[in-house]
């Protein structure tokens, strides 16, 4: 996995920073440039700015259906001012990248990096690549770097909020979901809704509403149709669970394309495999028992374990979804079933181990980089089961006997 982080206040995020994003993953090749919102920027202190909440709301909407884009929020809960270095380090810590992480810097902040903490230790660690932001000429950086040769765009966030507060026009510069964001919760003190011509002003929610099925599809998944139901999950969970279901998105896509699976079908299983978890048990119950089966004891006992079924439920039902491969790893993710396909397997593996999860063992992480399919499904399988015990929690029918089938297939391997 070739890396690389752009960091900034993204307040708001534009198209400037998803263009310039867009080209260091095609210029450069990096398989992944995560965008990361700092807490308080150093330079920045004491600007006016929407919470922290607000600002990843915004990257998440301007994210959807991209799955070369990932979005980490560490400087937000780390709180505080936010150095460089100190992300640096914590993103090889979680991501494992195989290779040297790009660092993306505007030239307006390359100016300034001498004074940046550790500056020569970051410019060790990192390829740093640089990008025109307000110079039009090369700049003098006094270490090694890529110059991205990037077109000015002419749009800066502070622009942007200077639009918004005078009336002007401002809507066409940031993705639509961004717009939506600003609009609904009158960011940056945007007064009005979206003149005519514009899509209808949405505010937050009114995506639930609006859910008319869609043509049912047996085949691979559009990016139009994953974006939709991307949205649905965004509007429809916490930030924190919603952060979670990306990451997990990201990591099956990372996964099928190392298995040689359809990566959009992953995906989509990904973002949506937890699309159910802010429905009451009520909900739960009725959505999931849609799909003919009855409720084992333990789902009568804990209802919340429905909540992959009531999801395979409802992507059919409301978005027309009946790949059946995305459907059974939705269904399955929580317990896991020796019936599981691999796209089943994937999901399970990266619901378990994505990056936002806590206390992975960095070496399940690394053995995504290296090991088959069944070798990674088993660790993280071993892991899963210790934890349960190690908390005496109930542990389903479906993962004793996954993990029996799995046991016995090692035993059968073993010299
Ligand atoms: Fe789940
Ligand atoms: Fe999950």
């Amino acid at each position: 996995m070739k890396l690389a982080i752009l960091g900034g206040s993204f307040n708001p995020v534009h198209n400037g920073h998803l263009h310039l994003a867009e080209m260091v993953h095609t210029v450069f090749s990096y398989d992944r440039i995560l965008l990361i919102p700092a807490y308080r920027s150093p330079f920045k202190l004491g600007a006016e700015s929407p919470s922290p909440r607000d600002r990843i709301d915004m990257l998440l909407a301007s994210a959807s259906g991209i799955p070369w884009l990932g979005i980490d929020d560490c400087e937000i809960r780390r709180e505080g001012v936010s150095f460089t270095i100190d992300t640096i380090d914590y993103i090889y810590e979680r991501y494992r990248p195989d290779t040297k992480l790009g660092l993306i810097l505007g030239d307006d902040l390359a100016v300034n990096f001498t004074q940046w903490r550790r500056a020569s230790e970051i410019a060790e660690k990192t390829d740093i690549i640089v990008a025109r932001r307000i110079m039009p000429e090369k700049n003098d950086f006094p270490y090694p770097y890529l110059d991205l040769n990037n077109e000015l765009l002419g749009i800066s966030s502070n622009m942007i909020r200077e639009l918004i507060q005078s009336r002007s026009a401002w809507r066409f510069l940031v993705p639509a979901g961004v717009r939506r964001i600003i609009e609904g919760r009158r960011l940056y003190g945007c007064k009005e809704d979206a003149p005519e011509g514009c899509d209808s002003p949405v505010g937050e929610g009114a995506a639930r509403c609006g859910t008319e099925a869609a043509e049912p599809s047996a085949g691979s998944p559009s990016w139009e149709t994953i974006a939709r139901i991307e949205d649905e999950a965004r509007m429809s969970l916490s930030q924190a669970r919603f952060l979670h279901s990306r990451n997990t998105a990201l990591l099956c896509w990372d996964l099928c394309g190392r298995y040689g699976l359809d990566r959009r079908a992953g995906y989509l299983a990904g973002i949506a495999h937890d699309i159910c978890k802010s429905c009451s048990e009520d909900e739960l119950v009725t959505l999931a028992l849609a799909d003919g089966q009855r409720m084992s004891k333990l789902e009568k006992k804990k209802p919340s374990l429905l909540h992959g079924r009531a999801a395979a439920v409802l992507l059919q039902q409301r978005f027309g979804i009946y790949n059946t491969d995305i459907l059974e790893a939705v269904r399955l993710h929580t317990i896991g079933s020796v019936d599981m396909g691999d796209i089943g397997k994937v999901v399970y593996i990266a619901d378990k181990i994505e990056v936002s999860r806590r206390n992975v063992d960095p070496a399940l992480r690394d053995l995504c980089s290296g090991a088959g399919l069944e070798e990674l499904l088993a660790a993280v399988l071993d892991s899963t089961v210790a934890y349960l015990r190690s908390q005496a929690a109930d542990i389903s029918y479906g993962t004793r006997r996954l993990l029996a089938a799995m046991q016995k297939k090692k035993n059968h391997h073993s010299p």
